[in-house]
């Protein structure tokens, strides 16, 4: 019989005591500072470093799987980054029953599953219903940015914001656009360019 590894303790990572109720943010922050989600956090390259240089904001990664949670936590304590927590659940889910309205400042999504195949295109997060929880979750003028390698599904990002009339596209701020993703180095490296696309939340009509 083999014994496991003990594992470290993972600082960063935040096990609701419900996931029927909204987070309780401010039991789960020190402070009552903006909050960010990045939405599909993976090990944390952009959340780590963007958290970095805005030590008065709060960040919240989603991310489903466990391994490059436990990257980005060991990231963190090196970088020495504590306004961070991630929550392991299915983002969707998250959004539509965890994220409590009007919560959040911004919203992060880089390279979320393309799923190529058009069968499967059914399967992609940024579609009709996902957009208008994640307005629920925003405040007011909240801020969505998204990045893509995969052209059909940028095609379909346009569409779905374009269609809902709560969101306006607008622009990204540089020291944002600046820092390049883990899967968007790859991307670049292979030549792939990103596409890039935000957009604000305005008053409902
Ligand atoms: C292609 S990777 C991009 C990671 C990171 N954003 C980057 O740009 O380097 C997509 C990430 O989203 C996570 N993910 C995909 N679908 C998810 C879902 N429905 N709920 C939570 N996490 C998800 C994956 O586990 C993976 O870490």
């Amino acid at each position: 019989m083999s014994a496991s590894r003990p594992q470290p303790e993972l600082t960063s990572l935040h096990t609701p005591y419900s996931y029927f109720e909204p987070l309780p943010l401010d039991c789960i922050f020190p402070s009552n500072a903006p909050l960010e989600v990045e939405i599909g956090c993976g090990n944390g390259s952009f959340l780590i470093t963007y958290a970095a240089q805005n030590p008065e904001t709060n960040f919240l990664g989603i991310e489903r799987l466990l391994g490059r949670i436990r990257k980005l936590d060991r990231k963190a304590k090196r970088a020495g980054v504590s306004n961070i927590k991630i929550v392991r659940v299915e983002a969707a889910y998250c959004v539509e029953y965890m994220l409590p309205p009007e919560s959040i400042h911004a919203c992060h999504i880089y390279f979320p599953d393309p799923w190529p195949k058009k069968k499967h295109w059914k399967k992609r997060l940024i579609a009709p219903k996902f957009v208008e929880q994640l307005a629920v979750a925003l405040q007011l003028g909240g801020r969505v940015y998204l990045r893509t390698d995969n052209e059909p599904y940028f095609e379909q990002i346009l569409q779905v914001f374009g269609d809902n009339k709560r969101f306006q596209a607008t622009v990204a701020p540089p020291e944002l656009t600046q820092i390049v993703t883990h899967f968007e180095r790859s991307f670049n490296a292979e030549g792939i360019s990103t596409l890039r696309a935000q957009y604000r939340l305005r008053e409902a009509d």
